[in-house]
């Protein structure tokens, strides 16, 4: 949510921040600006409605530059997308960036009379205010001071009024690192602005002053104690984050989940069977457990329904999947018998975060699947699966979920083995299976054309209906979700028996339904139920294993996935429905890495 970006170097300063606006831009494209530091020490502040490209028309006309500077990319919290609301704010002496939301901004700005001197309705520039009242030529001592009064998540990058030759961060829970290098130093809320210039890298400890100069990074607790931060090195280079011959990203992303998948499960076998020794997570963690508690927001949340269906049946305990912006304020009924795995890609989002803290506050062991190294969540978690899939640029998640759905299949095959109700001959083979899945991706991509096909009536369509059983009731609500991010249409997933009790008063002549009948066990309760949609005029895209025998006149296309097992099914079905949702917003000439109103990762709540 939002995208910041800092560097003090010997370069000029004004298309380092723009490059990397553009590449934070998937955090949020409402507004740009930038804030330049020029050589007498005056700062000179840009500002565009819209993707960061307008501010980059607007600039290429201006002629200012510097060596020091902040830019910020907007996705609007307080405040409409205007001119006035965008980043960079300045009050006084002090100019700064700001990703969170200050909560208790309206108290501040009653308690210092800050109403007359606002220019903006951000919560932004309410801290600005606070900053630039709290500023008696000691930084260091103001962010002290203001933070003690702000309530909220933050992560600042600030300009001080006579400290040209610096840049201050302060964070609280909102993602910010930063890298020293060899032509200067830099910060930006995540990697992928940082790493073309450096793999080497750190994230900004919560409530350390950061002080960014040209040749070195200093960093200071609250008490002014110096602190060294922990170094990390990326593992992925530049030309991921690119979108190499592929457009849009999510075209790129879709296309790179074999790959990304492979990646995820081979390191983690050991003779073909699953270990995650490797990842510092004991032999036993799963051992004792009596239940598992999926708490993540969205997409990932999603994984975690897929991972249910996976894991109950085997290994026959309880899996309970959570929304974590319910979780959090919930009374969960878990304790150290349970154990937590939350879900994210980014590592960052906010609730899951505060859903992670709330499970540990229960006496629950967390585990995080997450993609990115370093990130809050996998700091505060008892063990990590990173899921190694890369950056992810699209808004709209497709590989980091597959790789999500691959540790879940790691993790039942793991689980079932420790606890002996697969050999592990079984295991392996189970496991095989999993591998196959990569072969199926690959299939459905190759024969991606028929998919171009079947979005014709959905492009058109207003509404649109997922409906499955059991495992396919679970990646239905990822198709769903899909395309009602990026193609703007109401769709809506549900458990095909469900369909009767309201929702098929809205069927009716030419509505899309994209029906699934992969699992055996209630194929044919499944075949019933998608007849039924049809008699009332649906337009039936059926998704089934490929050698399903289908009725006549059941469907109005049929796609099927070169899979034999009930279990894993869901990887190329999700291929599927990744590039029906791609088509149909292809198709409608939408953006299709920018959907409207969303953003990349959620640091607010
Ligand atoms: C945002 C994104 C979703 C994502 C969700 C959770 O809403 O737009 O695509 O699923 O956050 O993100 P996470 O990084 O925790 O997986």
């Amino acid at each position: 949510m939002c995208g910041i970006i800092g560097y003090v170097g010997p370069s000029k300063v004004k298309n380092i921040l723009l490059q990397g606006l553009s590449q934070l831009e998937y955090r949020g494209y409402d507004s740009a600006g930038i804030a330049v530091v020029g050589d007498d020490g005056s700062i000179h502040v840009e500002k565009q409605v819209g993707q960061v490209k307008n501010l980059k028309d607007h600039c290429s006309t201006m002629d200012f530059d510097g060596h020091v500077g902040i830019g910020h990319t907007r996705w609007a919290t307080h405040g409409g997308v205007t001119r006035e609301n965008t980043h960079p704010h300045k009050q006084g002496k002090v100019t700064l960036c700001h990703n969170g939301i200050i909560e208790n901004y309206q108290s501040i700005i009653t308690a210092h009379g800050f109403e007359s001197q606002l220019v903006s309705e951000t919560d932004t520039e309410v801290a600005a205010a606070l900053f630039n009242e709290n500023f008696n030529g000691d930084p260091e001592e103001c962010i002290r001071k203001t933070v003690n009064e702000l309530e909220g998540s933050y992560a600042f990058c600030i300009i001080f009024e006579g400290f040209a030759d610096r840049i201050y961060c302060v964070r609280n829970v909102s993602p910010m690192v930063a890298s020293s290098t060899k032509n200067g130093s830099l910060l930006a809320s995540d990697l992928t602005a940082v790493i073309r210039y450096s793999r080497r890298y750190f994230v900004i400890p919560e409530y350390t002053i950061t002080v960014l100069y040209d040749d070195h990074i200093d960093l200071f607790d609250m008490d002014g104690n110096t602190v060294t931060p922990d170094i990390l090195e990326v593992n992925w280079d530049m030309e991921s984050a690119q979108k190499g011959g592929y457009d849009p990203f999510m075209l790129k992303e879709i296309h790179e989940q074999p790959e990304a998948i492979r990646k995820n499960i081979t390191p983690r076998l050991v003779n073909g069977i699953p270990n995650f020794e490797a990842d510092g997570i004991p032999a036993d963690a799963f051992d004792h457990i009596k239940a598992i508690n999926v708490v993540a927001c969205g997409t990932a949340m999603y994984a975690g329904m897929v991972g249910k269906a996976i894991i109950e049946p085997v290994i026959k305990i309880p899996v309970q999947v959570n929304i974590a912006s319910e979780f959090r304020y919930s009374t969960p009924l878990i304790d150290s018998d349970t154990l937590t795995i939350v879900v994210s890609q980014s590592g960052e989002t906010i609730d899951t975060l505060a859903g992670l803290r709330k499970a540990k506050e229960c006496g629950s062991k967390v585990l995080a699947i997450v993609n990115v190294k370093g990130s809050t969540i996998a700091r505060e978690s008892d063990y990590v699966l990173y899921t190694h899939a890369g950056p992810e640029i699209a808004v709209a998640i497709t590989k980091a979920y597959s790789v999500q759905l691959a540790s879940f299949y790691l993790i039942s095959g793991y689980m079932a083995m420790r606890r002996g109700i697969k050999t592990v001959e079984e295991t392996r083979e189970f496991i095989e299976k999993l591998d196959k899945t990569i072969d199926a991706i690959s299939y459905v991509l190759d024969n991606k054309d028929i998919i171009k096909k079947a979005v014709k009536k959905i492009s058109v369509a207003r509404d649109c209906y997922f409906i499955g059983r059991g495992l396919d009731y679970a990646f239905s609500m990822e198709g769903s979700l899909k395309l009602k991010e990026i193609s703007y249409i109401h769709a809506e997933a549900y458990a095909a028996g469900e369909l009767k009790h309201g929702t098929i008063a809205l069927i009716e002549e030419g509505v899309p339904v994209i029906a699934f009948a992969t699992q055996d066990y209630v194929y044919n309760k499944s075949i019933s139920n998608i007849r039924e949609v049809k008699a009332r005029g649906a337009y039936v895209i059926l998704i089934t294993k490929e050698n399903a025998v289908i009725p006549e006149d059941i469907c109005d296309m049929h796609l099927t996935v070169p899979i034999k097992d009930d279990l894993f099914t869901g990887l190329p079905t999700v291929a599927i429905l990744q590039l029906i949702a791609y088509y149909t917003s292809v198709s409608k000439g939408l953006n299709v890495d920018k959907p409207r109103n969303l953003a990349k990762a959620v640091t607010v709540e």
